[in-house]
C-alpha cells in the first residue's frame, strides 16, 4: 500500500490520439481536440487549465492525422511576421498564447489501443512522480477549480484521484462507473465531495452499474499506474482500459479517491455538448456576449414548441 507522498504533481499528460468517430465527418481531417470553442481550440483551454493548476510541463499523446496539433502549439514565424508588419498586436498576442502557456512535448501512440495504452506512452516523461491526466476533449469551465482540488486531495492522501460526475442511472452505461465507500463524504476546498473508491467498471449495463457516479476526464495518478497498465489485458472493446488498471490498484490497496464535481463540464467530442459549450462560453464573453445575448433571446422566443413543426 503506498503512503501519502510529499511530492507534488508537476506534469500533465493529455491523450489526444483517439479517432473521434462521434464527430465524423469533421474529424476525418481535423482532430476533434482542435475544433474551435468560440475562437480557440478545445485543447487550448485544457492546456491553460493545466498551467493554471501549476502543471507547466505538458505531454500530448498524439497519433496519426494529429500533426495539426503539433503545428498549433509550435511557433508560426511567417504568420507572426505578417501580424507584426501590420502592427496587429492583439492578434499577435492571441497567436503567442498557444506557445507561451506551457512547455508542450509530444509522443506518438502508434496505434489507438485505448486510453490506458495512451497513458502508458507517458511513462518515460513522467518518471517516478504523481502526474495529472486531462482528456483532450473534456472541457471544465475555468471558474471551477476541479484540478486544483484533485491535486490537493492527492497531496493529502497519496495514491490516485479521479474526477467523478453524477450522470444519473439512465446515462451511466456510456461511462466508467465507480463503487464508493459508505463513509460520510468530506468536502474538498471548493465544496465538491471527496469519496473513497472501492471498485469500478467501464461502461456497465445500467442494471449492473455500482452507482450513477461516472468517471470524467481528469485524473491525478501515482506512477504505480504504469506497472498496473502493463499488467492489464485488453478489456472492453479490445482496448487497454485505464479503468481496469485503476481497479487493479484499488485491489492492491492503493488509495484511490474521487472528487464529485458539481461544476460545468462539456464533452466537446459529443456534438450536442460541443454546441452547448460554444453557446455558453460565447454569451459570457465581453467581446461577443453583448451582441449575442439579445439575438439569442429573440431566437429562442421564436422557436416552435417541442413537437410542433418548425415555421
Ligand atoms: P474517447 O473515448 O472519446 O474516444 O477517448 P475517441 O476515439 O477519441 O472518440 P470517439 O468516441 O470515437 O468519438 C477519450 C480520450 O482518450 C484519448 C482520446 O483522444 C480522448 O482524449 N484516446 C483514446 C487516446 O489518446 N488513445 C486511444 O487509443 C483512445
Amino acid at each position: 500500500m503506498s503512503s501519502p507522498t510529499p511530492r507534488p504533481a508537476r506534469k500533465a499528460v493529455i491523450p489526444v490520439a483517439g479517432m473521434g468517430t462521434r464527430f465524423l465527418p469533421a474529424t476525418k481531417a481535423v482532430p476533434k481536440e482542435l475544433l474551435p470553442v468560440v475562437d480557440r481550440p478545445a485543447l487550448q483551454y485544457i492546456v491553460e487549465e493545466a498551467a493554471r493548476a501549476g502543471l507547466g510541463e505538458v505531454l500530448m499523446v498524439t497519433g496519426r492525422n494529429k500533426a495539426a496539433i503539433e503545428d498549433f502549439f509550435d511557433r508560426a514565424p511567417e504568420l507572426e511576421a505578417a501580424l507584426e508588419k501590420k502592427g496587429d498586436q492583439s492578434r499577435l498576442d492571441a497567436v503567442h498564447e498557444s506557445t507561451d502557456v506551457a512547455q508542450v512535448h509530444f509522443v506518438r501512440q502508434g496505434e489507438a489501443k485505448g486510453l490506458g495504452h495512451a497513458v502508458l506512452q507517458a511513462a518515460a516523461f513522467v518518471g517516478d512522480e504523481p502526474f495529472a491526466v486531462l482528456l483532450g476533449d473534456d472541457l471544465i469551465d475555468a471558474r471551477d477549480l476541479l484540478l486544483e482540488q484533485m491535486l490537493a486531495v492527492q497531496a493529502e492522501h497519496g495514491g490516485c484521484v479521479i474526477a467523478l460526475l453524477d450522470v444519473g442511472a439512465e446515462n451511466i452505461d456510456k461511462y466508467g462507473a465507480v463503487a464508493i465507500e459508505d463513509a460520510p463524504q468530506t468536502p474538498a476546498g471548493d465544496g465538491d465531495a471527496v469519496v473513497r473508491i472501492t471498485g469500478m467498471v467501464e461502461k456497465p449495463p445500467r442494471e449492473e452499474a455500482p452507482s450513477s457516479l461516472a468517471i470524467i476526464g481528469r485524473y491525478v495518478l501515482a506512477p504505480e499506474v504504469f506497472d498496473a497498465i502493463r499488467a492489464t489485458p485488453p478489456g472492453r472493446g479490445g482496448e487497454i482500459q485505464l479503468t481496469d488498471a485503476l481497479l487493479a490498484l484499488v485491489e492492491q490497496g492503493v488509495p484511490v479517491h474521487g472528487v464529485v464535481f458539481s461544476g460545468r463540464r462539456y464533452d466537446t467530442g459529443d456534438k450536442l455538448d460541443y454546441l452547448k459549450a460554444v453557446v455558453r462560453l460565447a454569451v459570457e464573453r465581453d467581446d461577443l456576449g453583448p451582441a449575442l445575448r439579445p439575438w439569442l433571446r429573440d431566437f429562442v422566443a421564436d422557436l416552435p414548441a417541442e413537437g410542433a413543426s418548425p415555421a
